[in-house]
């Protein structure tokens, strides 16, 4: 099926929930025919950003590495799905400027309920002092103004209920197509 590109764009703290959503998204578009991407930040750190470290430079690269690929896959009629933690509104920003179809998920949870739940066990060393420039511990992050969604990933919503609500986003905005509508 021929659709139109667009860029999904997952925001939000280490252990949030971003790669999580990302391939429940993924997993539900392509059950609805659409070609779809994830960049995953973690991933994209073992190739395309390979080398690069966690300095305010760095993650610019890198995030602006992942904002260029989702620009030329979204230009292309694929669906785009970036998942890093991107800390910084300013580049988010830049990105959203350069791709039409630009939605924004921040994926939200205090950083009590990270601690707790530690996905990576890198929390208790990042608080411990142990991992300079740690994101929401010993580096900034800057939450989106205005995002297309909002996932509450602190207990509120499943994993489950978090990426549907995106679908239904995208519904609502007429990038997806309704199960429905789908063939077969
Ligand atoms: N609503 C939710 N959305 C996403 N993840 C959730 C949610 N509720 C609980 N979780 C859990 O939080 C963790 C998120 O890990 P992960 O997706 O790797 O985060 P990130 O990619 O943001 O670093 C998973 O263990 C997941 O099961
Ligand atoms: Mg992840």
């Amino acid at each position: 099926m021929e659709h139109a590109g667009f860029t999904i764009w997952f925001t939000g703290l280490s252990g949030a929930g971003k790669s999580t959503i990302a391939r429940l998204v993924e997993k539900e578009l392509r059950q609805r025919g659409m070609k779809v991407e994830v960049l995953d930040g973690d991933v994209v750190r073992t190739h395309l950003s390979k080398g690069l470290g966690f300095s305010k430079e760095d993650r610019d690269t890198n995030i602006r590495r992942i904002g260029w690929v989702c620009e030329v896959l979204s230009r292309n009629g694929v669906v785009a799905i970036g998942a890093a933690i991107s800390p910084y509104r300013a580049i988010r920003d830049e990105i959203r400027a350069r791709i039409p179809n630009f939605i924004e998920v921040y994926v939200q949870a205090p950083i009590d309920v990270l601690a707790e739940r530690d996905v990576k066990g890198l929390y208790k060393k990042a608080l411990a002092g142990e991992i300079a420039n740690f994101t929401g511990v010993s580096d900034p992050y800057e939450p989106p103004l205005n995002p297309e969604v909002v996932c509450y990933s602190d207990g509120r919503e499943t994993p489950e209920e978090s990426a549907a609500k995106v679908v239904a986003k995208l519904e609502e905005m007429g990038l997806v197509p309704l199960p429905s509508a789908v063939p077969g």
